[in-house]
């Protein structure tokens, strides 16, 4: 049996990674977990997100994956390290590929970066940018209400925008020329941020080259999937799965498999 690439975030945010996955390496078959029943992670404390992320990754490995991706930056911010300790497959985030792909693209060198209150107060994305180019100038903005308006499918409303258009009030009166969506949930709203921060700012999501770290990693490792048939992806949810099941067939254009899980674990502020 093909073994999988083993992909979690805190909802469906991390689908915006395997949409990118799906698209790079089609032959890839995919466990996508979303905690949805937890989510957001974003106000949460560090060692809860540290708690719940070891939690998702026990669970996955159980169908024994080739590599976990912590397609969430929150979790990614936090976590990171302690997951790659505690397994023996490679493990990749989502903040090292975002900060590349900006200073890849940003002409000025100035870089803002938007995420939830986890990320944005670890300082992570800061430091990565910096540790690739040290005079980079970063503004960073943390944006509370963005993941609960796409939990709730509420990508294009006129709720959105303003929310979008106050949320990014200051950033607009700054010089950057590009803004990484520094969570994976923002690239569903992204028609939204781009009409608010205008056509001189390039976004910038982590998935494209998240999907491009995976594809090196197995390749060097001679992992790659061959010519198997195509995938049969499995997704699960601990959350509403009629929810999910929408967005993720809405955003990945096709039907999912998916399974609701229950935890039975005590979790919520525990
Ligand atoms: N999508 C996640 C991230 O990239 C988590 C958002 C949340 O649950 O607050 O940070």
């Amino acid at each position: 049996m093909q073994q999988a690439i083993a992909v979690l975030d805190s909802g469906v945010g991390g689908l915006t990674v395997v949409r990118e996955v799906m698209r790079q390496l089609p032959r890839e078959k995919i466990l996508y977990f979303g905690d949805t029943a937890r989510t957001p992670y974003g106000p949460r404390p560090a060692e809860e997100v540290v708690r719940f992320t070891r939690e998702i990754v026990d669970y996955l490995t159980q169908y024994q994956p080739k590599m976990i991706v912590i397609a969430c930056n929150t979790a990614t911010a936090v976590a990171l390290d302690d997951i790659r300790s505690r397994v023996r497959i490679p493990v990749v985030g989502v903040i090292n590929p975002g900060a590349r792909a900006a200073i890849g693209r940003t002409k000025t060198g100035r870089i803002g970066v938007i995420g939830t209150e986890g990320t944005i107060k670890s300082g992570a994305y800061e430091q990565a940018l910096r540790r690739l180019s040290p005079h980079i100038e970063v503004v960073s903005k943390s944006c509370p209400h963005f993941v609960t308006l796409v939990e709730d499918g509420n990508f294009r409303s006129v709720e959105t925008f303003e929310t979008v258009s106050t949320s990014l009030l200051g950033l607009r009166a700054t010089p950057i020329d590009c803004l990484i969506l520094g969570c994976t949930h923002y690239p569903f709203l992204s028609e939204t941020i781009s009409e608010v921060m205008g056509p001189n700012v390039s976004l910038i999501s982590s998935a494209e080259e998240t999907a491009r770290e995976i594809s090196t990693i197995l390749h060097e490792n001679n992992r790659l999937a061959g010519n198997e048939e195509l995938p049969i992806h499995q997704f699960f949810c601990s959350g509403d799965s009629k929810k999910f099941r929408h967005i993720a067939q809405q955003w990945l254009g096709e039907q999912i498999r998916l399974t609701p899980v229950v935890w039975h674990v005590p979790h919520i502020g525990a």
